[in-house]
């Protein structure tokens, strides 16, 4: 039998309404803070990610799904969001329309890591963008998006960290630094790091190997180098959060894992998630539309994942309950009643009643076992006599209450006493 490939996972009908409810605070979160859905294709030309996301990054060298398509072009399964709307973005000429555009989405990515919990080659992302706007506010507006949604869940234990990163001159005396104090222990580190030191000697601090983390912990911190603009930048960040209400902390060590960043970056993480804690990462990246091709667009954004959500909403307790089963199911004593059951069905369907009716031949007791395993609320049972009289006996599945009910009234009893 072929099984599902390493990495990725189904949903099955009995979980999904876990995701429903994710996507739909998603939705609801977003409509608060007023963007908008944006949907780009599923793979992009290799040479958007390459650039966008930067060929420093473990992203771009060693986890895209990179392919030819048949007419021998190099296409990619987009690893993330945030490129694809930038493309989006440039390609639509929306720098020319209203600002700020706001854009959120809800997406599978791919990359190709080492599968483990919250670890996945498929998996999803909520995220957000806005372009245009290059004052704190926006950096704070966007994190105080990402809380809410975070708060809409009903999630209490995921911390947010806070960092600059700098923009290119004052990172540039920063990566200076960087050099001179990784210089010496160069042969005590991995190879991918020897040539992270020439080209872009920052992702050193990202590096998962421990003889490298080691070395990188007492590294100069890119905060002790941001220049003025910056420095006040990050401070006005930070005070627009406070007076938000949002809760922070400043992690110097954090440097995310693409390329595109400028100035503020982040990251709500988990205690509860184990090994995975990022639930949600973001940042503001000013150079990325500029480095596309287009005019220089300041932009913030961030993207959660999914499965990374689900598993801290297990850790806290805080799933929400499997959806209800139909409204109503109409069970059939006999053939022919069973086939009346099967139009009063449609009918009530018409009015907008979810219902369901035997197709699989079963007894009454076996179609009251199916409804009560199912979470039908009501099931209405139709006989002989029931027919006869242009009625049904509906029973009340949570308090067992049994009640005649006309046919021509069905739809509306059940509309009335919905919750
Ligand atoms: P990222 O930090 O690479 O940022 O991913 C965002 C989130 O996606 C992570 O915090 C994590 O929850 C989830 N995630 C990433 N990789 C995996 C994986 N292999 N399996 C499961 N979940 C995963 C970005 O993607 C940026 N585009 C965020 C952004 C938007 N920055 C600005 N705008």
């Amino acid at each position: 039998m072929i099984q599902i490939p390493k990495g990725c996972k189904d949903v099955l009908p009995s979980q999904v309404y876990l995701w429903h409810k994710v996507e739909e605070t998603a939705r609801k979160t977003a409509s608060a803070y007023a963007f908008r859905e944006i949907r780009t294709p599923v793979f992009e030309h290799t040479e958007l990610f390459a650039r966008g996301v930067g060929d420093t990054t473990d992203i771009v060298n060693k986890e895209m799904y990179t392919f030819l398509d048949k007419g021998g072009r190099s296409v990619t399964l987009r690893p993330e969001g945030t490129a694809g709307v930038a493309r989006a973005f440039l390609e639509h000429g929306l720098a020319g329309g209203v600002m700020p555009f706001k854009a959120y989405y809800l997406i599978s990515a791919f990359r190709y890591e080492r599968p483990q919990a919250g670890r996945l080659r498929e998996f999803h992302q909520f995220g957000g963008e806005l372009y245009g706007a290059a004052g704190p506010e926006a950096d704070a507006e966007v994190i105080a998006f990402a809380a809410a949604f975070l708060q809409n869940l009903g999630l209490e234990h995921v911390a947010l960290q806070i960092n600059s990163i700098g923009c290119k001159s004052c990172r540039a005396r920063y990566h200076e630094a960087l050099r001179t104090y990784f210089a010496p222990h160069l042969g005590e580190m991995c190879e991918d790091c020897r040539t992270r030191f020439e080209k872009n000697p920052m992702r050193i601090l990202d590096c998962k190997v421990e003889g490298c983390k080691s070395i990188a912990a007492n590294a100069p911190r890119m905060l002790d180098y941001l220049c003025d603009d910056c420095r006040a930048h990050f401070e006005q960040v930070q005070s627009l959060l406070t007076q938000a209400g949002v809760a922070f902390t400043v992690n110097p060590s954090i440097v995310r894992g693409l390329d595109y960043y400028s100035r503020t970056v982040f990251e709500f993480v988990s205690a509860a998630a184990g090994a995975q804690g990022t639930v949600l990462g973001g940042g503001r990246y000013d150079t990325l539309l500029e480095q596309m091709g287009g005019k220089a667009v300041p932009a913030v954004g961030f993207a959660a994942g999914m499965e990374r959500l689900l598993l801290v909403m297990e850790a806290e307790g805080k799933l929400p309950a499997p959806d209800d089963g139909v409204e109503c199911y109409l069970a059939g004593m006999d053939k022919h009643s069973r086939a009346q059951a099967f139009l009063l069905a449609q009918r009530l369907r018409r009015a907008g009643v979810s219902c369901e009716t035997d197709l699989m031949e079963r007894s009454v007791k076996a179609q009251f076992k199916y409804a009560d395993k199912t979470g039908a609320r009501y099931v209405a049972v139709l006989g002989e006599r029931e027919l006869a009289e242009g009625a049904a006996e509906v029973k009340d599945m949570a308090s067992s209450a049994s009640e005649r009910v006309k046919l021509k009234d069905l739809a509306n009893y059940i509309i009335q006493r919905r919750k």
